[in-house]
C-alpha cells in the first residue's frame, strides 16, 4: 500500500464516501466516525463479551441501579456495520429497564440506523446479542442463592 492510499483511509470524507456508496446511511456512517458510545465505564457493575461467527468482538459495559440501565457503553473490534449498530444499541437502552432492554430487537435498531448494506445486517445481530448476554449475565449473578439449591 502506497503512503497516500494509507492517508486515504485516515481521511474521513473518503470513508464516508465509500461506506454510503456501499450502502450505509448517513445516520450510519456518523455513528461509524463519532463513536459516541465507544469506550468503557469505570463505574459498570456489568461487563460481558461476545465474539460473532464472523470474528467480531463487541465488549459491553453497563452501570445498573435498581433495574434500570443508567449509562452503557461498548468496545468493538469490528467491522463499520458492527461499530454503528453497537453505538445505535447503547443510545436505545439508556435510561430502559432491564425487560424493555431484553425486548430490544434487531429490526429497532435497524430502523436507527436507516440502512446497512444487505451484506452487514448480521452486525447488527452481534450488538443485540451481545446486550442480551449482558443482561442474562446480570439477572444470574442477582440469584445466586437460587442458583445454589438447584
Ligand atoms: Fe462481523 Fe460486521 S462483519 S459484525
Amino acid at each position: 500500500m502506497s503512503d497516500e492510499q494509507a492517508n486515504n483511509l485516515q481521511d474521513p470524507r473518503l470513508i464516508r464516501e465509500m461506506l454510503l456508496g456501499s450502502g450505509y446511511s448517513e445516520k450510519a456512517v456518523d455513528l461509524y466516525l463519532t463513536r459516541p458510545n465507544m469506550g468503557s465505564l469505570p463505574d459498570a457493575n456489568q461487563v460481558s463479551e461476545l465474539t460473532g461467527h464472523c470474528g467480531d468482538t463487541m465488549k459491553i459495559f453497563l452501570k445498573i441501579e435498581d433495574n434500570v440501565i443508567q449509562d452503557a457503553k461498548i468496545q468493538v473490534l469490528g467491522c463499520p456495520g458492527a461499530v454503528a449498530s453497537a453505538m445505535a444499541t447503547m443510545d436505545m437502552i439508556r435510561g430502559k429497564t432491564l425487560e424493555e432492554a431484553a425486548t430490544l430487537r434487531d429490526a429497532d435498531v435497524f430502523k436507527v440506523l436507516e440502512d446497512l448494506p444487505d451484506q452487514k445486517q448480521h452486525c447488527i445481530r452481534l450488538s443485540v446479542k451481545t446486550l442480551q448476554k449482558a443482561i442474562e449475565d446480570y439477572s444470574e449473578r442477582q440469584q445466586p442463592a437460587a442458583k445454589e439449591i438447584a
